[in-house]
């Protein structure tokens, strides 16, 4: 049990605050969404579909009650329009700023596109919740940031250089937020997840994240593709992990924990080839065909780091995180949720 999360959870039942979440039809940001519902939390959410569905909000809904989805205010808009912005911070207690173009080969394809919305839509965020004058700005940094250093486990006061513009839109985010702590005395924090999967990430598409796109595979009977040889390390993090580490970092009430930034991980190192093998090997028992499966090697992936695994010392001495879901975990929970949720007609394992 999770003391400090505990009595968090319990005290914002209690007295319930005002929050605006960006990015809130996204994978992150709608399992954020559903966890303050559920806390009779009243939600502003902001998207403007760039990558996020509606199908995601629809599942929040379905897992409240309709007294808590009635707390939910959902803005269709832009964070690189600043008034959207406004109408989303507008009366808001904490900002948890999750919307972004993800994905490191998107942002070296269109480089233009993913600083506009992670660089001056960050900016617009910053500027509306200064001026609402929100108690917290807590946001969405990454392990991108981490660029070539070669240091393992990962710790915050070190990184490299940026190996993608994904990675430079991420630290200059960091920047930002330390400067209008600076300047403006705006609370921030951020939090460098570390590969985050969970139920409704996004499986489609050439940006899709590793986890979601091999069980797609494995499920539909396609080839499960590894870039390079296997030895690529993740620090593999489940989604209610981060909601977690929002929630404790958007309430903290300690001035030392604030205008700084935090790993969020397990602080565990699984290689490609580690992971495939558990993923068959849970799937394995649902789908015989799958037990004796064997991934396809190609090229390495431009602007990948080899290794990463975070030192989540800091993140648990100053806000009491303690990770809900090792792996394994949450690998299970989100399996279940991609089989559930297969299109009909599709072929489970070949
Ligand atoms: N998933 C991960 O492993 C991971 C790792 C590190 C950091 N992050 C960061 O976490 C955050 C959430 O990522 P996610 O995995 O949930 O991705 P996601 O693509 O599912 O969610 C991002 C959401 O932001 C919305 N969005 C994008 N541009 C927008 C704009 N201009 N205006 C309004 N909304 C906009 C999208 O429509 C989408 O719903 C992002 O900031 C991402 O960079 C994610």
């Amino acid at each position: 049990m999770n003391n400090a999360y505990a009595s968090l959870k319990a005290a914002l039942a209690a007295a319930p605050k005002c929050w605006a979440v960006t990015g809130a039809a996204g994978f992150i940001a709608s399992h954020l969404v559903e966890e303050l519902l559920k806390l009779d939390q009243t939600v502003v959410g902001l998207d403007n579909f760039a990558t996020g569905y509606r199908r995601n909000l629809d599942e929040v809904r379905q897992g409240v009650t309709p007294a808590q989805w009635g707390r939910f205010t959902f803005v269709e808009g832009d964070i690189c329009t600043l008034a959207d912005c406004r109408r989303a911070c507008e009366g808001a207690d904490y900002v948890l700023h999750q919307a972004a173009l993800g994905s490191v080969p998107r942002s070296i394809t269109d480089p233009m596109a993913t600083h506009n919305a992670n660089v001056n839509g960050f900016i617009n965020m910053l500027v509306a919740a200064r001026d609402a004058r929100v108690k917290r700005f807590v946001y969405a940094s990454s392990s991108a940031v981490y660029g070539d250093h070669p240091g393992l486990p990962k710790t915050e006061g070190v990184i490299g250089r940026c190996l993608s513009p994904y990675a430079a839109s991420k630290h200059i985010n960091e920047i930002y937020a330390d400067v209008f702590g600076r300047c403006y005395g705006q609370t921030a924090i951020g939090l460098r997840y570390f590969n985050v999967f969970g139920q409704r990430q996004d499986p489609e598409g050439p940006y899709a994240a590793v986890i979601p796109k091999w069980i797609a595979a494995m499920l539909s009977g396609e080839p499960v593709c590894i870039n390079g040889d296997g030895d690529t390390s993740r620090d593999f993090c489940y989604v209610l992990n981060v909601v977690q580490a929002n929630l404790l970092a958007a309430c903290t009430e300690n001035p030392e924990a604030c205008n700084r930034v935090y790993n969020v991980a397990l602080n565990e190192r699984t290689s490609l080839n580690q992971l495939f093998t558990q993923l068959r090997d849970q799937l394995a028992p649902q789908f015989p065909k799958l037990a004796g499966l064997q991934p396809v090697y190609r090229e390495f992936r431009a602007g990948d780091v080899r290794h990463s695994q975070a030192d989540i010392s800091a993140i648990r001495t100053a806000l009491g995180f303690q990770p809900s879901h090792n792996l394994s975990a949450g690998l299970a929970t989100a399996l279940a949720w991609y089989v559930a949720s297969q299109k009909p007609g599709a072929n489970p394992a070949g």
